[in-house]
């Protein structure tokens, strides 16, 4: 397929943060799944500093009722920072500064929890008829490139509209949206066909989506004309298979580890992976971790 270099630029991010949390329950009673940090970074900030990263200017936050801590701390903490200047720590004022400088940050409510698809659909208003990215806060993709970076630079020399995969294995699919359709080249795919969480046998290839997109904004029409799938709420993927069969959609397998840090396994893999890399940290975290390693489970000890 010929390259048809484009012009939008993509300015605007939709980050869906309005989910229930229920895998980290009780944690996520009264703290909303995204402010929980990975080491002493909420998970929602690595997102954010990722769409800044990839040159976002604006963040659309679909959220939803006892989400405003996420609002909160991208915003300025007046007394907080006051009170650390005062104390002459500049380090910590600025950390918290910092965050409140990073983007401009556009919440609306996503009233009713019906679906990752229907969480995109309330951020149509905000984003208008422009291509915009999406990340969802589930999945931390550690990468030298921002991932939306790369999925950026693919929408920029091909047009239409991108989503970042991962090859995994065949007893894994059933828990993605997996993409299908003919390789361009080893990392490229011209997607035909996507199937939300699919029975390893009607899986259309190995390739999943774990949580980035670049899209464009056709994307909103497919999704009002997108009845509730899996689960009774309205699937991203299903929409994606419309707008497949309308535009050009294009799957990019992304150079980067990603961590699946909606789940419990990968939010501690994530947390200790990040810990190992603060200099600060990692000598003690190596200790703690091999006393844990050497010492038999409790229960067992005699
Ligand atoms: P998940 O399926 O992981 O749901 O949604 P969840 O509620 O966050 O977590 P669990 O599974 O109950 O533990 C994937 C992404 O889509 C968003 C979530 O916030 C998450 O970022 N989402 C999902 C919405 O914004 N609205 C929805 O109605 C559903």
């Amino acid at each position: 397929m010929a390259a048809q270099p484009v012009n939008r630029k993509i300015r605007t991010a939709v980050i869906p943060a309005a989910g229930l949390g229920t895998r980290f329950l009780p944690a996520t009673k009264a703290i909303p799944k995204e402010m929980i940090p990975i080491v002493d970074v909420p998970m929602i900030q690595h997102i954010v500093e990722e769409a800044v990263g990839a040159g976002i200017e604006n963040v659309v936050l679909v959220t939803a009722r006892h989400k405003e801590a996420i609002e909160n701390h991208f915003d300025f903490n007046y007394e907080l920072e006051d009170s650390l200047d005062k104390k002459q720590k500049q380090d910590l004022a600025d950390v918290s500064r910092k965050i409140g400088k990073l983007c401009n940050l556009i919440s609306i409510r996503q009233k009713t929890p019906m679906g990752l698809g229907h969480a995109v659909l309330c951020a149509a208003p905000i984003v208008g008829d422009e291509p915009f990215a999406i990340l969802l806060g589930d999945d931390l993709i550690d990468s030298k490139i921002p991932c939306t970076r790369q999925l950026i630079d693919i929408y920029e020399a091909h047009g239409g509209s991108v989503v970042g995969v991962m090859e995994v294995a065949q007893s894994e699919v059933s828990k993605y949206g997996m993409v299908g359709g003919k390789m361009l080249n080893p990392r490229l795919m011209h997607v035909d066909r996507l199937v939300e969480k699919p029975k390893p046998a009607d899986a259309p290839s190995l390739f999943a989506i774990p949580g980035r997109y670049v899209l464009s904004p056709s994307i909103f029409q497919c999704l009002r004309e997108t009845k509730p799938g899996k689960g009774g709420e309205i699937q991203l993927t299903d929409a994606l298979q419309l707008l497949a069969e309308r535009e050009k959609l294009f799957a990019y397998v992304y150079e980067g580890v990603r961590y699946d840090t909606g789940d419990r396994l990968g939010f501690i893999e994530a947390t200790l992976a990040f810990a190992l890399r603060r200099p600060e940290l990692a000598e003690g975290v190596r200790a703690i971790m091999k006393k844990h390693l050497s010492e038999k489970p409790q229960g067992e000890r005699k």
